[in-house]
């Protein structure tokens, strides 16, 4: 596993917070405005508060670390480079609920160290909430340490899921997943916000969380959030978690096989 000197360590730290910010400043500017909305797909929407928060973000983080490579969402200005740095990026976790002004979503930055997910920043403009976990730094919201709940069972568990943008027309939509835990546990919500989501099991909120078809902007900054906080993320079989695969599962460790068992039934 990769190691960061103490010092190197708290640069980039500092300069993802920075960053996450700017982003949070640039969605709150748009979202006392109508913005502009454009279609990737059917119910897959794209606002000029994306590419704005995006370009604020990769800005920032070039002025510092111009070598970096950097994996953006809407990849406005990706990069790729021989660096062991690998930012990556969602400018806007929550689109669907920005563009009809529901106050929930975020500005996600991770950052991979030859490989591995050594950082995470998810800052939430509209609670002025961030959340901040680096590799054996622990995790923090508004750097306050957090921790997950002490939840034992699903029976007693709120839990939380997402659909992807191809939910009319693949059969892996989530659906059938979505039924049963609905009847096993207390109750399932979707937020439409992965990341927050992530944070969410880290602090507490949530007890679990699964999904089907995320991408690797909506879980990396999550990731080490949930584990710094001492959460667990793996596959759904139980096995290693890589930003790569597709599919998440998230909890506070106590419910997580019974959460394996419901996937797989
Ligand atoms: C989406 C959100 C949503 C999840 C989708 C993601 P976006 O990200 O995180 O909760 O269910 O799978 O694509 O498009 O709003 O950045
Ligand atoms: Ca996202
Ligand atoms: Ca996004």
């Amino acid at each position: 596993m990769p190691e960061l000197d103490p010092p190197i360590m708290e640069s980039l730290v500092a300069v993802a917070r920075q960053a996450a910010q700017a982003g949070g400043a640039v969605l709150e500017g748009f979202a006392a405005r109508q913005v502009t909305i454009t279609r990737k797909g059917p119910i897959d929407l794209l606002t000029e508060a994306d590419t704005a928060a995006e370009h604020a973000i990769v800005e920032m983080i070039r002025a510092v670390y111009p070598d970096h490579q950097i994996l953006a969402e809407e990849r406005t200005s990706e990069q790729t480079s021989e660096s062991p740095y690998r930012w990556i990026i969602d400018p806007l976790d929550g689109t669907t609920n920005f563009a009809h002004g529901f106050p929930i979503y975020n500005v996600s930055i991770g950052l991979e160290y030859e490989g591995t997910c050594v950082l995470g920043v998810v800052y939430d403009p509209t609670r002025k909430e961030q959340f901040v976990a680096w590799r054996h730094g622990g995790a923090t919201l508004n750097d306050r340490p957090i921790r997950p709940s002490d939840i034992q069972q699903l029976d007693d568990a709120l839990l939380v899921t997402g659909f992807a943008y191809d939910v009319r027309t693949s059969p892996d939509n989530n659906l059938e997943e979505f039924c049963r835990f609905t009847l096993r546990a207390q109750g399932v919500r979707r937020t439409g916000s992965a990341a927050l989501d992530l944070c969410y099991v880290a602090c507490g909120r949530f007890d679990g969380f699964w999904e089907r078809k995320l991408n690797p902007w909506d879980t990396a900054a999550g990731l080490v959030i949930v584990q710094e906080a001492g959460g667990l993320v793996t596959n759904w079989n139980g096995g290693p978690f890589s930003i790569y695969d597709k599919q998440i599962l998230a909890s506070n460790g106590k419910i997580h096989q019974a959460m394996i068992e419901v996937l797989h039934m």
